[in-house]
């Protein structure tokens, strides 16, 4: 499905991602780890061409989409939406609005400029807010929103493009540990119930190990681990974030699963 090939950014003589070459052959959600400035998030831009490459090809379903220009490029970009760690809404405007953004690829720019949504599109935002459990607050300003709702409302928007793929670069860095778990729960939701390919990087471990099916460990800019979460052991993660002996995978923990541990402890 996605093949990326010898693939190299060069920013003057450094390689932020320096001849990375993997496979994705079937639909699954594949987590990207590693210290920062292993080059995670200039992958996650070279694949949804919001950076070029300097060398290598992405190819999608054997399309290669690594020098598309115009509205070819603009069409792949909405193939596969992009998710931020900062959200990246528009704050003073209303939920339903920022979600109905994500159909800006394919509207005229007379629509555009008028902010005239076909009553269809607005159905399906709020079908899609719905199902992320926010359905209520679709007519507040987005910055009246706590992050893990805001981050929800950027993946509504994502949906919104129907998008193949979800390239989503540290969704909850931003966020405290529940609002984390309801996040990564969506994510790992769309994967399964609409078959869309999510690949997210991820700043914890732990989180990596929970909800992937595969990890590819980035270090300076090169791909140093591909696996399962299985085969991700302690001595592997250090390998991938460099760390001597004080590693210790503490310091890569969302507590995702303390949190799901101290709720089972209540709940039991
Ligand atoms: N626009 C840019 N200009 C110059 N250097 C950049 C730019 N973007 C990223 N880099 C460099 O590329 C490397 C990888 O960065 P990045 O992809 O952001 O890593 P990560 O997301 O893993 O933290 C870093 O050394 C970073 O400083
Ligand atoms: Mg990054």
């Amino acid at each position: 499905m996605l093949r990326i090939e010898q693939l190299t950014k060069r920013f003057g003589a450094n390689a932020a991602v320096d001849n990375v070459s993997f496979t994705i052959d079937k639909t699954a959600m594949i987590g990207v780890i590693g210290a920062s400035g292993a080059g995670k998030s200039t992958l996650l831009r070279m694949i949804n061409r919001l950076a070029d490459a300097s060398e290598g090809t992405i190819a999608f379903q054997g399309r290669d989409v690594t020098r598309l220009t115009g509205s070819a490029r603009r069409k792949w970009q909405s193939e596969c939406a992009m998710i931020f760690q900062q959200f990246n809404l528009v704050p003073r405007m209303d939920v339903v609005s920022n979600v109905l953004h994500g159909t800006l690829n394919r509207r005229s720019t007379f629509s555009t400029l008028f902010n005239l949504y076909p009553t269809e599109d607005i159905h399906t935002a709020i079908e899609i807010l719905d199902r992320l459990g926010i359905a209520d607050h679709a007519p507040k300003r987005a910055e009246a929103l706590s992050g893990g709702q805001q981050q929800r409302v950027a993946i509504a928007r994502a949906l919104m493009q129907d998008p193949q793929i979800i390239l989503a670069d540290e969704p909850i860095a931003s966020l405290d540990p529940m609002n984390a778990q309801i996040v990564m729960d969506a994510l790992r939701r769309i994967h399964e119930e609409d078959g869309r390919m999510v690949i997210a990087n991820l700043h914890t471990l732990d989180t990596a190990r929970r909800y992937c099916d595969r990890v590819i460990g980035m270090r300076m800019g090169r791909v140093v681990f591909d696996g399962t979460p299985d085969q991700l052991t302690t001595g592997v993660a250090r390998d991938i974030y460099g760390a001597g002996a004080e590693f210790s995978e503490a310091a890569t923990s969302t507590d995702i699963n303390a949190l799901a541990e101290a709720r089972h402890a209540v709940t039991a």
